[in-house]
């Protein structure tokens, strides 16, 4: 057995590694906020202290999350969104591009915007803006989701009939429009390059055609969802509580891309108009989760909401499962990285290079559980500890089990991509329990219809569920009610009953 001997040293380095000196977390001055003016997150790892977040210190409020499917991310948006509604009311646009959001949203009291399902949005519309400046966006959103620049005819012939379609409707291009005017729309744009091809004279007809196929795309019956009037204040989007743009009815990734780059363009559009605000907390934070292209390219207003959010009060919270998709210029000015499980080397090598945490940190991060998180904050000023720590858990409020049921193989393909029909529905564990008590089914039989929609990854194809509904004691009569409260219409009811060849004793 050794024998510890003490004895004294004078040495700046060791006092730098010393423990006590300098501890992994830092001091609870920093992390523990006051409870009227920041967010509870958790509590730290090493010294169990409660971490609320503001930006009071930080250099922005922004906020990158990183990890992989299933660490936690969506959840802790949640979370997050709840609690700045509470503290500054705090106001939140949600960017759904898989419609993860929305069962959530409408539970907690708000708005669902559900495009390609009933809800529209007019490309053209200007709220307030000087309809230049709205060609110009436009413009750039096709610049990044379409390979239009390489074609500078079409391009141009885009741009200078966009611009006629406002002249036409008796707007100045250079100035704000008067209120209440409404907007032309993709469809009036189109007619324009018809007529001018109709008219024969101009030079390079081929030009013509393409440029004219290519804003078809957007304006075809069934899939006109830019291109009618709104059917949303646009104006109002940045206050109006908890909002969730549900993108996943729309077609594909393009489309997506076209909503929310337009839904950027108006929120920043909005938040510089606004102006600066003396007001303390956030007003608004803008939540783009999975939106990859548009968190990447450099051109996309995500951006620029980084760079001017903090003096107008407006807090972007970017979310990706790779964080290589996230543009750098997002990601190295963010004030706040929450980063949770990680397991490719790749993306652990690319963040430790931007942030410059320890290999310690790295490997707690490769091994993190559920709702464990590293937290990196970027101080207006040089502070003397370390800026990376890590949460034990995420403390969130009562997760929500939300089951999607689909209507695939109840329903024909071709009328669920038609869109008449609703391909996913949507429900609450809790909701669905409280139904089927209703409905007097046993306690034996309610646990195995929620293993088996478990199994199925909380995601059944709708004539299994019915069935197992069935199988479990539910009526048919019953489950025609339940139906009828996931608000599918009657005819549609009777005809997946039929086939799941469901019937009363
Ligand atoms: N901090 C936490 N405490 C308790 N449960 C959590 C926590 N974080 C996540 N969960 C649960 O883990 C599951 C997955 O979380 P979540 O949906 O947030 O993952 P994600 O990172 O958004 O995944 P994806 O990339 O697939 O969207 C959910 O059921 C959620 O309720
Ligand atoms: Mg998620």
């Amino acid at each position: 057995m050794s024998i510890l001997k003490l004895q004294n040293l004078m040495s700046n380095d060791i006092a730098k590694r010393s423990f006590l000196s300098r501890p992994p977390e830092p001091p609870a001055s920093i992390l523990v906020g006051d409870v009227l003016k920041s967010i509870y997150i958790g509590t730290t790892k090493v010294f169990q202290v409660p971490f609320s977040w503001s930006f009071t210190n930080l250099t922005n409020p922004h906020i990158a999350i990183v990890g992989i499917t299933g660490s936690g991310k969506s959840y802790f948006v949640k979370t997050f969104l709840i609690r700045a509604s509470y503290v500054w009311n705090s106001n939140a646009v949600i960017i759904d591009w898989a419609g993860e959001y929305k069962a959530w949203v409408k539970q907690s009291g708000g708005k669902v915007i559900a495009l390609g399902k009933g809800d529209y949005l007019n490309i053209m519309d200007l709220s307030g803006m000087k309809p230049l400046d709205r060609v110009k966006q436009i413009m750039t959103s096709f610049e990044i989701l379409t390979d239009i620049s390489q074609f500078a005819e079409q391009r141009r012939l885009t741009s200078e009939a966009i611009e006629q379609a406002y002249t036409n409707l008796g707007f100045v291009v250079s100035e704000p429009p008067e209120k209440g005017k409404e907007s032309p729309t993709l469809k009036d744009v189109i007619a324009l390059l018809e007529e001018k091809l109709q008219d024969g004279t101009y030079e390079y007809p081929a030009e013509l055609e393409n440029t004219i196929y290519r804003l078809r795309q957007f304006a075809r019956e069934g899939e006109d969802f830019f291109a009618r009037k709104s059917t949303i204040d646009l104006g109002k989007l940045s206050e109006s509580g908890l909002v969730d743009i549900d993108l996943s009815g729309l077609p594909d990734e393009k489309f997506r891309g076209l909503a929310s780059l337009f839904i950027l363009q108006t929120l920043k559009e909005k938040m510089r108009f606004e102006g600066w605000s003396e007001s303390k907390g956030l007003k608004t934070l803008v939540v783009l989760d999975e939106a990859w292209k548009i968190a990447s390219d450099d051109r996309s207003d995500a951006i620029t909401i980084v760079r001017e959010g903090r003096k107008y009060q407006f807090g972007l919270i970017v979310a990706s499962q790779n964080p290589t998709d996230i543009n750098e210029a997002i990601f190295s000015n963010v004030g706040t990285t929450f980063i949770l499980r990680i397991k490719f080397e790749k993306f652990l090598n690319y963040i430790q290079g931007t942030i410059n945490f320890s290999n310690f940190i790295r490997e707690e991060i490769s091994n993190f559980g559920v709702g464990q998180a590293a937290v990196e904050m970027a101080f207006q000023t040089a502070l003397r500890f370390p800026q990376t720590f890590i949460l034990e858990k995420i403390q969130g409020e009562t997760p929500l089990y939300v089951y999607t049921v689909n209507m695939e193989g109840a329903i024909s393909e071709s009328e669920l991509s038609s869109n008449v029909i609703q391909r996913d529905y949507q429900f609450e564990r809790e909701e669905l329990r409280n139904k089927l008590i209703e409905y007097n089914v046993s306690a034996e039989g309610i646990d195995s219809i929620f293993s088996s929609m478990d199994e199925s990854g909380r995601n059944p194809k709708m004539l299994d569920f019915i069935n197992v509904l069935f199988q479990n004691g539910v009526e048919a009569s019953d489950i025609v009610l339940l139906l009828k409260s996931m608000s599918i219409e009657d005819s549609i009811i009777t005809r997946i009953i039929a086939k799941a060849g469901v019937r009363n004793a």
